[in-house]
This record gives structure tokens, sequence and C-alpha cells, in this order.
């Protein structure tokens, strides 16, 4: 990063921002009739709207101007040529190379991972075909019904999220998660299940995250305590980096899937953590949701900046952060299969972005990464809404819907979800003000005095603004595009930020007091060293141990 250049371009755009670029988007829209020609963009069938923030030509000139500044082109061929661009890690960052298609190469010091990234594959799809088609069985016969898929983090919430947004396509065994190290979630997933035809996979990266290895143990008694100790080889299976931890379980080497250390655990589940999606949906779907990806990594890596989706969101992403000073943005699926994508991204963009030091580590000098939330939309809209429209900070908002849904009888139900959609967005824009809320209940008939005791509360700012993605239907394709989306994106912001985008280290600290905390809260051992509040608090669970 050119730290002068870019303080430079950044003086600007905040000057611009508060003087020169829209200031209020409905009269933005009134004096440009070509707006959403200007701040819109298609690939193929999904197309993306920014049309409704403040951002002007200028605006987007000077963002341009800072990924420049901030080597952002450099950065991104990096990242694909295989170098180890996380630095505190030494690793290479190549998930791109996970959705190439056959006959591309990516190499990692010198290496073309390519032909081990396939043949992984070929491997998973042998295993899933044997699995859904019955031919793997469990060990008293059963075909395989039900598979859980034991991980937490970036080995959960990936497949957890994919597998929900592709139910209309799934024709294998059913799939279950289980992650928290909370025993009620692991008992509640076993509960319904017969172990005689359930497969359990046991992913993780490390093979040593506890949550993981202790649900892990809790399904082989469970399994054992069924199906007697040979059970484990017919009903486990493992993803991870870490071989020899695995073999240690007891699972043979036909039964792994491998990745690598240049696959991050938020980035993975293309490559063998996404076994469980396989094995939902087959693998010719799965290829497809590859497919989806690789044709948002070939734009990312050949559009220019400003027909680039990715660069586009992540400058945007910026606009809000620094240059408008948003803490937040709230992320919208109008699509009830998306559920978990909110959660998927918080992962993606708060462990990427959640950082406060530069990759020289130094501090940084703007803001960091937004807090990232959201709930699928229509439901949200009689939750948390009200806040987004009249609440005291402004929350840009991201809307993610499709054209088709998958339910043809339903039809007029999607179009009310359409309409939803659409409306919030609109809502946000154009708010309402006092004349406008005194007049409508004037015409309802209401005294003049209630009108103005209430109309205050029904008045909008609007002025607020919004992204708007949409595609043609959520399939595995476009599951797996807009998923890159969102991927690259971060990596456009965290090249903004100056940051490391690819490591964690904010994870440990907590897992570190944990492990202290366990003998303590076991009652082996007391509290002396912990702080008053803490001490207190084991005082009040050890009264009911
Ligand atoms: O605690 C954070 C984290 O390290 C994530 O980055 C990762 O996705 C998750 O834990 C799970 O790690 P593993 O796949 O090694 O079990």
């Amino acid at each position: 990063m050119d730290r002068t250049a870019f303080s430079g371009v950044l003086a600007a755009l905040k000057l611009h921002a508060g003087t020169q670029a829209p200031q209020d988007l409905r009269v933005a829209f009134a004096l440009d009739p070509s707006r959403f020609d200007r701040f819109s963009l298609r690939l193929d069938d999904m197309l993306v709207d920014w049309s409704k923030t403040a951002v002007d030509a200028r605006a987007m000139d000077l963002l341009a101007g800072l990924a420049r500044a901030a080597g952002l082109e450099a950065r991104r061929d990096a990242m694909f040529a295989g170098e180890p661009i996380n630095s505190t890690e030494g690793r290479a960052v190549l998930h791109v190379a996970l959705r190439a298609p056959e006959g591309a190469s990516f190499s990692v010091a010198g290496q073309d991972v390519m032909g081990e990234v396939h043949a992984v594959l070929a491997r998973m799809a042998d295993f899933a075909n044997r699995i859904r088609s019955g031919e793997a069985k469990g060990v008293t016969g059963r075909p395989i019904t039900d598979v859980i898929n034991i991980g937490i983090g970036g080995s959960d919430l990936g497949p957890v999220m994919a597998t929900a947004a592709l139910a209309p396509f799934h024709d294998g065994p059913r799939v279950h998660f289980v992650s928290n190290i909370d025993g009620a979630h692991i008992a509640d997933v076993l509960k319904p299940l017969d172990p005689a035809a359930t497969l359990v996979v046991i992913a993780s990266k490390t093979f040593t995250t506890v949550e993981t290895m202790t649900n892990a143990q809790t399904a082989r008694r469970w399994i054992e305590g069924a199906l007697g100790p040979d059970a484990v080889g017919a009903h486990f299976c493992a993803v991870s980096t870490a071989l020899d931890k695995v073999s240690d379980f007891g699972i043979a080497s036909d039964r792994v899937f491998g990745f690598w250390d240049w696959v991050g655990g938020r980035y993975s589940l293309w490559s063998a953590i996404g076994l469980p999606i396989m094995l939902a949906i087959g693998p010719a779907r799965f290829r497809a949701f590859l497919d989806g990806a690789h044709a948002l990594d070939e734009h990312f890596r050949t559009a220019p900046l400003l027909e680039n989706l990715p660069v586009v969101l992540g400058l945007l992403g910026f606009w809000h952060r620094v240059a408008m000073g948003y803490p937040a943005r709230a992320v919208i699926p109008y699509d009830q299969r998306l559920a978990r994508l909110p959660a998927y991204l918080q992962q993606l963009d708060m462990e990427s972005n959640g950082k406060s030091a530069t990759i020289d580590g130094q501090p940084v000098p703007t803001p960091t990464g937004p807090l990232v939330w959201g709930e699928p939309g229509t439901n949200g809209q009689h939750a948390f809404f009200q806040l987004l429209h009249q609440g005291s900070d402004v929350i840009p908002v991201e809307f993610i819907a499709a054209a088709l849904g998958h339910e043809p009888d339903l039809r007029h139900q999607h179009e009310l979800l359409l309409a939803n959609c659409l409306a919030q967005s609109e809502a946000l824009m154009k708010g309402r003000t006092l004349e406008e809320a005194s007049t409508q209940m004037l015409a309802k008939g209401m005294a003049r005095e209630e009108v103005d005791r209430i109309a205050p509360h029904r008045v909008f700012s609007g002025n607020r603004p919004s992204i708007t993605i949409l595609h043609r239907q959520l399939d595995p394709f476009a599951l797996g595009r807009l998923i890159a989306l969102y991927e690259h994106r971060v990596f456009v912001e965290a090249q903004l930020f100056g940051i490391n985008a690819f490591d964690q280290w904010g994870v440990e600290l907590g897992k570190e007091l944990a492990t202290g905390l366990l003998p303590v809260v076991e009652g082996k051992r007391d509290a002396a060293g912990s702080d008053a509040s803490t001490a207190g608090l084991v005082d009040y669970l050890r009264g009911f141990a």
C-alpha cells in the first residue's frame, strides 16, 4: 500500500462525501434519470444495484483511486499466484484453486496443486456416490439415511448454510449439523436418529478444536453403544488437514478427505469440508456450485475495477464504513433458504476484517470491518426493521433475492416476497415527511389535534442506503457465485484497510482462558488468580454442582 497516496485520496473522498456527493438520495434520483443504469451492473443473470447508495461518479473514481493506492490489483494477483499473502501465518490463500476446472493451473511454492485438488474431489464423489446409492452401508447392512456433520466455524457454517440453501436439490441422505460444545446440540440431533443408518462426518481443519473433538467422542460413544466398538469404521469419516490426528481417532485412510493449509477455515466449503453438501445434492451439482464460484473468480481476476462486482461492493463497504462512518451493515436475504447466510457472512467478514493492526503491525488508521448481521425477509420486517427505518443510526442494508422461486404452485407468494423486498429498499430511501404523515392521517378522518400528536412518530427520515443483489434463481451455480462474490468483497475491503484478512488471532485468548477455567468450573481448582467478577460467577455456578 502506498500510504501517502492513499491518505491523500482518502482525505479527498471524505471531503467529497460531506459536501458534493449526493446528500439526499431522493434528489439524486430526481436529478438523474439514468442513475440506476449508471450505478448497477450485471454479470450474466446476476444484477447488483447500488444506485440507492449516496455515491456519484466522482466518489466511485476516488474509491477506485484508493483501490489503486492500496495496491488492490497486485494483491489480488498475488493471491491468485499462490504467494504467501497470509503473512502472519506464512501461508498462501488459494481457495480459488478449489473451484477451478480441469486444466487450470495454480501453484503454491512452485508446486501445482490442481492434481491434488481434483484427486480429492474425485474421491469425495466416489464416496458420496457409494453412500447415496446405498452401496456403502452401515455395519448392520442398513443403507445410510442420515449424515451428521460435526464441525464448528468454517467447518460448519459454510456447509450448514449451503445445504439449507440448496434444499430443492437434495436427493441424498438427510444432513444434520452439530457444532456447539453445548451438549444440548448433539443430544437434540442424535435423539431422532438411528445409529445403524447414520454416517458421522468429523470436519476439522486442525482436528484439535475442542468443540468438534468433544462432540466427535460423544458421537462415537453413541455409535459404539448401539452397534459395538467395531462399528466406527463404517459409520465415521473425516475431513481435515491433520491426517495423522485423524488416524489416531481410528478412521481408515480411505474415509479421510484432506485439504491444505492454504485453505482458510472460513474459505473451506469448496474443499472436502463441502462433503455434506455433496452428500445432499450429489457430485454433479456440487461441481455446478464450484463452477459458479469459479465464474465469479474469473470476473474478479479480469474485470476493470469499476466494472468488477466484488470490487464495487468492497469499495461501497469502505465508503459506508470509513467515509460515512456507519458501524454496521445488515444482509437481508429475501429467501428463506438463505436463512443461515448472515451467520455465514458474519464469520467470513468479521473473522477476516475485524482487525486493528495493519499488515506491517501498525495501528490501522481507519475503522475496519463493520458489524455484519441479518435475518431473512420478510421475517426481519416484523422484528428489527423498525430500527433500520427510524433508529438513530444509519445501517446500510444489502437485499438479496431471486426472480424465481422453486415452488411454481406458490408463485403468488414469491411475488409477495419480491414486492416486500423492493418496498423495503424504497421505503428506506424515500422515507416519509411530517407533512406526508399528517396529510395521510387527515385523509383518513383523524382529528387535527390527534394528527399533530401522532405525526412525529410516523416520520421516516429516509435517505437510508441499500444495495440490492438479484439473480434468476437460487441454484448451485448461483449460490457458488454469490458466496464467491462476498469472499472477494471481503478481500477488497481488507486491502483498503491494509490488513491481513486471512488470520484470526482474535479467537485465541478466549480459548486459552477457557482451558484454564475448566478445572475451576469442574471444582478441581479454586478461582484464585481470576478477577472478582469471574470468581463470583464461578461461585454461583458451583452452588448448583
Ligand atoms: O476459532 C476459530 C476457528 O479457528 C475458525 O477460524 C475455524 O473455522 C474454526 O475455528 C474451526 O477450526 P477447525 O476446522 O480447525 O476445527
